[in-house]
């Protein structure tokens, strides 16, 4: 092909990509009625209801009056899910106790077949006693995980028994702001450093 093909190329390419409903899906959009595809990028957050790790029923509104920082794991997890909290609660360290302050974090399970408001107090516990630990039922589990865009699945170990099982898990951390909005993510890994920077210019 010659360069002059190569917008038409483009535009074939795309409206192939709208036409057999792949952008519908890729953007996490609806089609509108007259058959155009807005390019919104899917909302992250939204209400919730989940019992935290005094038993407490709590919503989305419990939080609204601080920022937020939402993991999305569980307990007998190998290790992902310690160094996501650790990560977090060294950041909120970093940041110093002003500034930490203005930040719940905070730890949802999603298994909630072992994870009980009582072994997730001991857990968070463990790590820092700013973090607040969530479960639920499996519905309000697999709401909230849907409102944050947020996959798990259960995965059998084979030869394992029914106790004895792994979740796969997404494994990013969302700032939410004291609105409710989503802010930005952390990917898995980041250094605590490099998140309590990015959490200082936003918080000023
Ligand atoms: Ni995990």
């Amino acid at each position: 092909m010659n360069k002059k093909d190569t917008p038409t190329l483009i535009f074939v390419a795309l409206a192939l990509f709208v036409a057999l409903g792949i952008g519908s899906s890729f953007f996490g959009s609806e089609k509108v009625p007259d058959g155009t595809v807005p390019l919104k990028p899917p909302v992250i957050g939204g209400p919730f209801e989940l019992v935290d790790h005094t038993s407490r029923t709590v919503t989305d509104k419990d939080f609204h009056s601080k920022y937020l920082l939402i993991y999305f794991g569980y307990i007998y997890c190998p290790d992902v899910c310690s160094t996501a909290v650790i990560t977090i609660s060294d950041a909120l360290d970093i940041l110093g106790p002003d500034m930490a302050n203005k930040i719940t974090p905070v730890f949802v399970s999603v298994d909630h077949e072992r994870d009980t408001p009582e072994s997730l107090r001991e857990y968070v516990g463990q790590f820092s006693p700013r973090f607040v630990g969530m479960t639920g039922t499996k519905k309000q589990i697999s709401q909230v995980a849907k409102a944050y865009n947020v996959y798990f699945a259960k995965s059998e170990e084979p030869g394992g028994n029914a106790e004895n099982y792994f979740m796969d898990h997404s494994a990013i951390t969302y700032l939410m702001g004291p609105d409710g909005k989503f802010i930005r993510h952390f990917p898995y890994g980041i250094d605590p450093k490099n998140m309590a920077d990015q959490i200082k210019k936003i918080l000023g």
